[in-house]
């Protein structure tokens, strides 16, 4: 039998990308997001795989449950958790909507928080290794002014999935957290964030995927993509944090 992975925001940009590579490596698929058409086009590609298309509004109150007690009625049995679906705003926190900022918090952290609640015993009811990743940001090292809102989100899922990981050490389930830095997906568009300095040297999103996916089945705990990224996030841990949020403050400006 083969082993399934479940990946939220499996419609573009990297959770597209982490289909195909479970894909590849023959694994039984469950997408979960709104966009219904592309997750049956992608359900199209792999004919010889069982994919499962949950349609869900991930900011929804219950979605999360929803989608947990969608696969226990199915029979299917999760072996890795893809917490990927997010996105973020760029503008003055009091001026941002503050509807769309509620329901970035409960798409980036929300349902992120209830999947793996939901899904883990059944992870660590496995008899062979089970794995978690959940996408954060280099946005997650430092406060992000003029995206304020997404990178505390980020901040938090780094904090959240370092701790689990700790709490589950030396059982099957392994928790990696992926930080990339400015990726080429539709995020950058939705977030009105493309034409910023920090988007300038944006990687591709099959690679930041790969270093993803690669560092998951390593069991890693933390992966950030890119050596300019690495150097960044490392650097924003010894500078202080008024100096490292001026930087922030600065990339997120016109190029
Ligand atoms: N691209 C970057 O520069 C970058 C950098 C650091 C971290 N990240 C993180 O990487 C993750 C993936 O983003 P991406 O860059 O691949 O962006 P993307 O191309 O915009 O993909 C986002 C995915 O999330 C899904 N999604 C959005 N809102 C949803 C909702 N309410 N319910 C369910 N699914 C929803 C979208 O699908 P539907 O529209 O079909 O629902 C889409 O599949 C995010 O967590 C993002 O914060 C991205």
């Amino acid at each position: 039998m083969n082993k399934t992975a479940l990946i939220t925001g499996a419609t573009s940009g990297l959770g597209y990308e982490f289909a195909g590579l479970f894909a590849e490596d023959g694994y039984d698929l469950v997408l979960v997001a709104r966009n219904k058409t592309k997750m049956e086009e992608i359900q199209n590609q792999y004919p010889n795989l069982n994919v499962t298309v949950i349609t869900k509004d991930l900011s929804e109150p219950d979605a999360a449950k929803e989608v947990y007690e969608e696969v226990k009625a199915a029979g299917i049995t999760i072996d890795t958790l893809v917490n990927n679906a997010g996105f973020g705003l760029m503008g003055k926190f009091e001026e941002l909507d503050i509807l769309k900022q509620s329901e970035m918090i409960r798409l980036n952290i929300t349902a992120l928080t209830e999947l793996t609640h939901y899904f883990l015993p059944d992870l660590k009811g496995n008899t062979h290794k089970a794995r978690i990743l959940n996408v954060a940001s280099t946005a997650a090292f430092q406060p992000g002014p003029l995206m304020a809102v997404y990178y505390a989100t980020k901040a938090y899922v780094l904090s959240l999935s370092e701790a689990l990981a700790e709490e589950l050490a030396g059982t099957n389930v392994t928790v990696t957290t992926l930080c990339p830095g400015a990726t080429k997906t539709n995020f950058a568009a939705i977030a009105n964030v493309e034409n910023t300095k920090m988007f300038s040297g944006a990687m591709s999103s099959e690679e930041v995927a790969k270093q993803g996916y690669q560092a998951l089945m390593a069991g890693k705990r933390v992966v950030i993509t890119g050596s300019v990224n690495k150097i960044g996030a490392y650097t924003a841990k010894f500078l202080p944090r008024s100096l490292a949020a001026k930087i922030a403050k600065y990339v997120a400006k016109e190029a």
